[in-house]
């Protein structure tokens, strides 16, 4: 029984270490691949809200690979709900293999990211903050992240990306797939905001984090 156990408890840390690891990219090879997503995400990687494509510039590296080999492997951006992920599953597929996905993160979380996006929700960011509360447990209490609970910097995302990622977890659009495993850890948390009032405010607060 103990044994029994034993083997499960590695093999669980095991997949866990797999996903977590990542191998290190190289920026000037991603940086030369990166053409194909200015036309979105912008030369600068600060997005573009009028094709709805968020800042990427600047975050960090073992999260946008994540995301590029979610894409890739349609564990996001496959849901015939998901609009906006399904116009960026082909951009993901453009990356042959899982080095060009790590010099393509390395190249994007080095680009800076200094300007404020600006904000296009209205909501009341002191109902936000208390919302927050739960959040800043992984996301940390100014939105920077948290590699050892895999969960992503919040600081700089446009709030209206934030909003429909925040929708779309409740909807179970995303984190719902199997084999997303840390939007599966996300999704009970949406869950927490009641309804699109409550998500709107804790977009504002997120909002007012430098
Ligand atoms: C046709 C426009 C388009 C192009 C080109 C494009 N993207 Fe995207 N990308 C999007 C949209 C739209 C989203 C938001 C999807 C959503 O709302 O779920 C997105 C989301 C992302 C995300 C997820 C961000 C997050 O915070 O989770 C990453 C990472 C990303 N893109 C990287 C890239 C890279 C790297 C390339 C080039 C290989 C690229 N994109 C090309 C439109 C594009
Ligand atoms: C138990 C830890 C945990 C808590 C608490 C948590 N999150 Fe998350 N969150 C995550 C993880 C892990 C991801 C990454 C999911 C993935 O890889 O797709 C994530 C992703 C997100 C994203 C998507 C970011 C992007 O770039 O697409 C947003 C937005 C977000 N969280 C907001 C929140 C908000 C708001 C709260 C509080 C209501 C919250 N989170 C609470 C773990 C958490």
């Amino acid at each position: 029984m103990k044994i029994i156990f034993a083997v499960g408890l590695t093999l669980i840390l095991g997949i866990g270490l797999a996903l977590n690891a990542y191998a290190a990219g190289d920026a000037t090879k991603g940086k030369a691949a990166y053409a194909v997503c200015a036309a979105c995400h912008g030369a600068n990687g600060m997005g573009n809200k009028a094709l709805n494509a968020p800042r990427i510039a600047g975050q960090e590296p073992w999260y946008l690979e994540r995301q590029l080999n979610n894409y890739k492997k349609g564990i996001r951006g496959a849901n015939p709900k998901d609009s906006y992920g399904m116009q960026m599953r082909p951009m993901a597929l453009t990356l042959a293999n899982d080095q060009a996905v790590s010099d393509m993160a390395a190249y994007v979380s080095s680009m800076p990211a200094s300007k404020p996006s600006e904000s296009t929700v209205k909501g009341d960011a002191k109902a936000g903050k208390a919302s927050y509360m739960i959040c800043q447990t992984c996301h940390g209490p100014t939105g920077g992240g948290n590699k050892a609970l895999n969960s992503p910097r919040l600081t700089g995302l446009q709030d209206w990306y934030i909003v429909r990622q925040l929708k779309n977890f409740k909807a179970g659009i995303r984190g719902t797939k199997s084999g997303d495993v840390f939007g599966m850890q996300m999704r009970p948390m949406a869950m927490t905001l009641a309804n699109d009032e409550a998500i709107n405010n804790v977009a504002a607060y997120i909002a007012t984090f430098k």
